[in-house]
Parts: C-alpha cells; structure tokens; sequence
C-alpha cells in the first residue's frame, strides 16, 4: 500500500537525506572551518553504523529516495565502506553519494565504490599546489588529484567537482578550473560564497555571483545554454558546445529553499530541516535507544510535517544588514550549527 506523500507546511516532500558521518575533518577550508579550535560532537553519542542504516530504512518509509553522505570529511570514518553497503542494500535508495575532499580516496576509493557508492562529488577550490596548501591550511593537492584519477576509473557515474568561487581568493582561475574539468570528463560546479554557520569569515564582497562566473564563461568559452536541471539539486547546469557541462550553485544570490528537500543528519544523529537553522531535533537519544523504524518514522514524520524553513531566502531579504550568521564564541555552544558538522 502507497503512504500519502509527507509534506511540510510548504507543500514540499522529503526526498533526500545528507548523512554526516564524521564533524572531523583533515583540511580547514577557510569558508568552512577557519577557527584555531572547535567544539567537537561528543564521541560516546557518534552514531553507529547499523544505528545510521535503521534510520535511514525509516526515512524511506517517508518518501526519501536519495542519500548522499557527507562530514566533516566522511572517509576519515573507519571502515566507511560497511555503511555503504548497508546502505547500498536498501531498495528504496535509488540514488546513494559521497561528497569528500579527496585527500583520502586514493586508499579508499576501491572499498567504497565496491560497496555499492554510486556518485562522488569532490570538493577542490584551485589546481595550484601553494594556493591549495593555502586555501586548506595543510592540504596536499597532488592526493587529491591522485585520488580522483582512482576514483574516474570506479565511479560509474561522471564526477562532480565543487568549487566554491571567492572574489580576491581564486577567481581568477575559473576558467582554467572549467577548462581542466572538461578535459578531465568531470562535471565542475561553482559555488556561491555561503553566510553559513561556521563561516565567521564570511563577507558580502567575496560572493561572486551566478551572473559574473557566467559573464566570465562566457567570454572565453562562448554562450553555455542552459542544460536539464537535475530534479531538485541546488545546481544550475550548463553546456559548452563541444566541450560539456558545468553547474552554478547560486545559494546565496538566488535561493532554492521553495524546492527543498532536503533534510541533514549529524554524526550524533541530531536531525536538521535547513542548513541554516541553529536549533536541530535531537533523534540521537531514540536511536541510540533502539526505536523501532515504525516509532523513527513517526518523530521523523512529526518534524517534517512541522517545516517552514526558508533559511537562504531569509537571509537575502537583510540584504545590506547581511553578514556573518554566528560568531565564533556563539558557535561553540552549538556544535551541530556548523557546515562541518551538518555536512553542507
Ligand atoms: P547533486 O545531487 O549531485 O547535485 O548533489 P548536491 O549538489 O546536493 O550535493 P553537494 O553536497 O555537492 O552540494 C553542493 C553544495 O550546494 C553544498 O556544499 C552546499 O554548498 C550547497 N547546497 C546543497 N544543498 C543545499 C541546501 O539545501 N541549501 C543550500 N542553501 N545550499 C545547499
Ligand atoms: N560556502 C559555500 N560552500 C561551502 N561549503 C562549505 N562551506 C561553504 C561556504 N561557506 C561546501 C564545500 C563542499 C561542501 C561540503 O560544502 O565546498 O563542497
Ligand atoms: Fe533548504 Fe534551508 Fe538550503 Fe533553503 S536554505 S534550500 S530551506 S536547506
């Protein structure tokens, strides 16, 4: 028998779920992590891998069909594989990602598309090893790039590439980035500077908006025409004759919340409606406890059918008054706010 379709108080249906499975992370991207310190999730409440799969097998039974596992960085995760395959065995999941920074998929690329993985996105902001080095406060560029040339021989789905693209930072290699991501057959997307929470860093002034990277696009590789969204996803997709795709994600400058379907799970299990919002419902405790799925999917059910988040959306109507979310000092009384620890 077909359930009626969960909605929230927008009409909008729950249809992905982003697991983060770890608020650690190897690199500190200064738009995500730019702080000496952090609050980290408490080991003893990190959900277990089985605890995360009967979540999940919940969620399905309210319309979720796509699951994308995200961090901190997910591969630093022991064994991230075996959740992968649990995961991978549940019919209901038509559509089942990582997002990671690469450092790591070198070593682990193998196990997790084995597993059952079947889209990776990887995020990487310049192709210049010091910039990188810069950029990540300790990351090596060559493990990345090493790491994705593994990946593009196991992946069965083309490789997406998230840039986030900052004024005075390194726009000026959006169009090497895109030229190399054609050639390489990955699917590159920039993405607008975000005032998130954790990104203390965060001005109006860096955002380069949707409309200078495709000015900027165009101006070397011709008009791109708009090409198929892709269901919900926050990307604008585009084509460059000859050459193939690339996406803006245009959060800031041109919210997407009206299409919404997304929901946030933190490594503690503290489930999230919005990427901006501070307060989180904690399922943790029920899970951990052993709710059945029928009883995990009544609480998920209740939250869902309470939502009227529009985080983006509010946060463009300050306009001139926008400016960062949180700051630090804030942010250490509410560990689960962060991007790092709701996994973008
Ligand atoms: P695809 O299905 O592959 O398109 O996945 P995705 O684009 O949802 O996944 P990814 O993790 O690569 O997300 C890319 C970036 O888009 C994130 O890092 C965020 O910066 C932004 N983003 C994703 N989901 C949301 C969202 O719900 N709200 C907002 N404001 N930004 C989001
Ligand atoms: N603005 C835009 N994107 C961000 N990400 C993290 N913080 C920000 C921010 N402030 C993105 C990273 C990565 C994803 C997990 O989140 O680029 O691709
Ligand atoms: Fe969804 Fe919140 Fe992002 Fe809007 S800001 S698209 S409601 S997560």
């Amino acid at each position: 028998m077909d359930l009626p379709i969960l909605q929230d108080q927008y009409r909008r249906p729950m249809r992905a779920l982003r697991i983060s499975v770890t608020d650690q992370c190897n690199l500190r991207c200064g738009y995500c992590m730019p702080e000496e310190s952090y609050t980290w999730l408490p080991r003893s409440r990190i959900l277990r891998y089985g605890q995360i799969t009967e979540l999940v097998r919940a969620a399905t039974d309210l319309g979720v069909t796509k699951v994308r596992l995200t961090g901190g960085e997910p591969l630093l995760r022991k064994e991230l594989w075996r959740l992968v395959e649990q995961l991978a065995a549940i019919d209901a999941i038509q559509d089942l990602a990582l997002t990671t920074n690469g450092v790591l998929l070198k070593e682990h690329g193998a196990d997790i598309f084995s597993a059952g993985l079947q889209r990776l996105t990887v995020s990487l902001d310049t192709l210049r090893p010091e910039r990188f080095k810069e950029l990540t406060r300790r990351g090596d560029l060559s493990r990345v790039l090493t790491g994705l040339q593994v990946a593009q021989g196991l992946c069965p789905t083309p490789i997406k590439i998230n840039c986030v693209a900052m004024k005075g930072v390194n726009d000026d290699e959006l169009e090497s980035m895109l030229d190399w991501a054609l050639t390489e057959g990955f699917e590159l997307r920039f993405i607008e500077y975000m005032d998130v929470a954790g990104a203390t860093a965060w001005s109006n002034a860096q955002v380069l908006p949707r409309e200078e990277i495709l000015d900027r696009i165009a101006k070397t590789f011709g008009a791109p025409t708009p090409a198929p969204k892709d269901g919900a996803a926050p990307a604008d997709r585009f084509h460059i004759e000859g050459r193939g795709s690339f996406g803006v994600i245009a959060s800031t400058s041109s919210p997407f919340c009206g299409t919404c379907d997304r929901v946030r799970l933190t490594a503690d299990g503290t489930l999230y409606t919005c990427l901006y919002s501070e307060e989180g419902t904690d399922l943790g405790t029920a899970i951990r406890a052993g709710h059945t799925r029928e009883q995990l999917a009544q609480q998920l059910a209740a939250i869902w059918t309470q939502r009227k988040d529009r985080g983006a959306e509010e946060r463009l109507a300050l306009a001139d008054e926008r400016g960062i979310l949180a700051t630090a000092s804030h942010l250490r009384t509410r560990p689960g706010w962060e991007m790092h620890t709701k996994g973008g």
